[in-house]
């Protein structure tokens, strides 16, 4: 099985994940369409797929916007789902807005798979934040779900579709939980995407690193060539042994020595701790480290790229595309959400 001259869908292609499996797939000689309006306040860019433009199809719609999306649905082989918004603190002050791309657009997205095209394989990119501060580590997917915020908790019941509907055999879903993913194409311009992009923005820009708290909670960043070795795997896989599986990174590391490799890598810079602000410290799930012994099982391979190894091609990226990813002339990142506060997200008002 292979995905030559195979169409398979991307929603949220245009993102750091999405864009990073459409160069794969097309390499790999697949058909590719992706849907994504380039969401306000989320990571995609469209200079991410610029290599590859003339060979895939891009739909600038909002996935929940079904019936322009017919066509494309049915003909896929494989559809990843990768639309979402993933911002925690984004999802604490917008929750609504949340909800609407992280769970109401994912249920009309799935009913159309259902009409359109029943029984397609559909990869979904699910996170740990489904799980919240974990009573064990390194956490499988046995462990308790307790989200921490509303990116949680919608994350979840989209998890939930998915599951549901692959139960009853109207589609053929698999949830891939992953832990932080990092590498070239993440938005570095928006903030509140995450620790990673906060920390490659700063040193991209020559600015000094400060760790929240003591630093030394762990986290198991995966470089974002190995998570789309998952996706590309999972749409494979001929049996499904099981539905949800975690996706980790090679290695636990403290935030401290993130930051630290961070700050060496990328020049001399030094790297300074500091309290948690308040709406942090809320919805701070402590440590967190990925058993991915299911993962190994299910795909027989595992993530091996070394933070040092991901974090040198990463910033290498960078120094050669910065100017498509943050203006030289303000690095200060901005997602323009602010001046959307209160109006809510456009699908509320949209016909289904
Ligand atoms: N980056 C991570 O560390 C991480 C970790 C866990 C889970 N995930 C999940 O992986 C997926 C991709 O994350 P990413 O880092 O590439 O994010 P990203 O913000 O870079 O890209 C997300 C893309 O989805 C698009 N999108 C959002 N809502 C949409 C909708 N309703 N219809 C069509 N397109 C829509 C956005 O326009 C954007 O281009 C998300 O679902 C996220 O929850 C990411």
């Amino acid at each position: 099985m292979s995905y030559r001259n195979a169409s398979v869908v991307i929603t949220g292609g245009l993102g750091f994940i999405g864009s990073n499996l459409a160069l794969r797939l097309a390499k790999e000689g697949a058909q590719v369409t992706i849907i994504d309006p380039l969401i306000t306040g989320c990571g995609g860019n469209e200079h991410n797929v610029a290599t590859i433009r003339d060979a895939i199809e891009v739909i600038p719609h909002d996935i929940s916007e079904t019936k322009r999306l017919a066509g494309a649905i049915r003909g896929a082989k494989v559809i990843f789902n990768l639309a979402g918004e993933i911002s925690h603190i984004h999802s604490m002050e917008f929750p609504e807005r949340d909800l609407l791309i992280n769970t109401v657009a994912q249920l009309r997205f799935l009913q159309a798979c259902v009409t359109y095209n029943p029984g397609v394989r559909v990869v979904y990119a699910g996170t740990r934040q489904v799980y919240g501060r974990p009573d064990y580590l390194p956490m499988d997917e046995r462990h308790p779900v307790r989200p921490v915020d509303f990116n949680g908790v919608h994350k979840y019941a989209a998890n939930m579709y998915h599951d549901m509907l692959s139960r009853s055999g109207q589609i053929d879903g698999i949830v891939l939980r992953l832990t932080n993913v990092y590498g070239p194409r993440m938005s570095l311009a928006i903030p509140c995407q995450g620790f990673l992009s906060t920390f490659l923005r700063l040193v991209l820009t020559g600015q000094n690193l400060e760790v929240f708290g003591d630093g030394r909670q762990l986290r198991d960043p995966i470089y974002v060539d190995d998570a789309v070795e998952a996706f590309v795997r999972a749409g494979l896989a001929a049996t499904v042994e099981q539905r949800t599986i975690n996706v980790g990174g090679p290695q636990a590391l403290s935030l401290l020595d993130i930051a630290k490799t961070c700050a060496r890598l990328a020049g001399d810079l030094t790297v300074s701790t500091r309290p948690f602000p308040e709406d942090r410290a809320m919805i701070d799930i402590g440590s967190y480290s990925t058993d991915t012994s299911q993962f190994e099982r299910s795909f027989g391979w595992k993530p091996s790229i070394t933070f040092e190894q991901g974090l040198a091609a990463t910033l290498s990226y960078y120094r050669a595309e910065l100017p498509h990813y943050l203006d030289p002339n303000d690095p200060r990142p901005n997602c323009g959400l602010p001046e959307h506060k209160g109006i809510q997200h456009r699908l509320l008002y949209s016909a289904v």
